[in-house]
């Protein structure tokens, strides 16, 4: 039997390695990032199971481009299953990483507390100077414009869910990055939210006024 602790290095070790194989590594400091917070945001709530929240976070993006594996719930029960997880356990970090993301996360199928700690945990870091960084550079990777000021930001954006087509890395702004604030589950996460909101909003209000001057703004 292992214990929980070489269970979540053994977890750490597949994550890591499944990551680095198939990108250039960039995506492992996301997850670090989202298990921290996560984990803070469990300590700071005062509720919910650790372990279920730290597979969960680990294997949240398991079978996403990011990973060499493309059925995520498939390969955490294979992985988990090695290690003699619980079938609960197993279970619970499977719903975690199906219902995650943002276009799904609107209904998810359990709403568990460890999911709704996850899921704010990985909202937040594609908010503030964090999120700001990763958006361009996933912009730049989709050879995307920064910013395309011929075609309209609406708000709210005319298309839910289109948020990874947006038109230029500015416009997911307003298509994904923006809405975050509002779709926090937990009270710490959305505590932690607005610090991040409010700077992405002075952001782009600077961005704007680089990009209009010299114009009659
Ligand atoms: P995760 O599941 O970890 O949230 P995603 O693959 O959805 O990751 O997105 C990774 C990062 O890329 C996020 O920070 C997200 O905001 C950003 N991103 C996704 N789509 C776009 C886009 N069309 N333009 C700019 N950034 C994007
Ligand atoms: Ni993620």
């Amino acid at each position: 039997m292992k214990s929980e602790i070489e269970i979540i290095e053994e977890v750490t070790r597949f994550v890591k390695k499944a990551m680095q194989d198939h990108d250039s590594g960039h995506g492992w400091s996301h997850i670090e990032r989202v298990v921290r917070v996560a984990l803070h945001i469990l300590d700071c709530e005062g509720r919910g199971n650790r372990q279920i929240v730290e597979l969960g976070a680990l294997m949240h993006d398991v079978g996403d481009h990011k990973f060499a594996a493309h059925d995520g719930p498939a390969e955490i029960r294979r992985v988990l299953g090695g290690l003699g997880v619980s079938h609960e356990v197993t279970e619970e970090v499977v719903n975690i990483n199906e219902n995650i993301s943002f276009s799904k996360g609107k209904r998810p199928a359990t709403h568990s507390i460890e999911l709704q700690i996850v899921q704010d945990a990985d909202r937040l870091d594609a908010m503030g100077a964090v999120g700001i960084a990763r958006a361009f550079n996933y912009g730049g990777f989709k050879g995307n414009e920064i910013y395309d000021p011929r075609v309209r930001i609406t708000d709210p954006p005319l298309l839910s869910g289109a948020s990874s087509n947006s038109v230029s890395t500015v416009h997911h702004f307003y298509d994904k990055l923006l809405l975050l604030r509002d779709l926090m589950n937990t009270g710490t996460g959305a505590k932690l939210a607005e610090e991040r909101h409010d700077y992405m909003v002075r952001y782009l209000d600077q961005f704007f006024r680089e990009w209009n001057a010299g114009t009659d703004m």
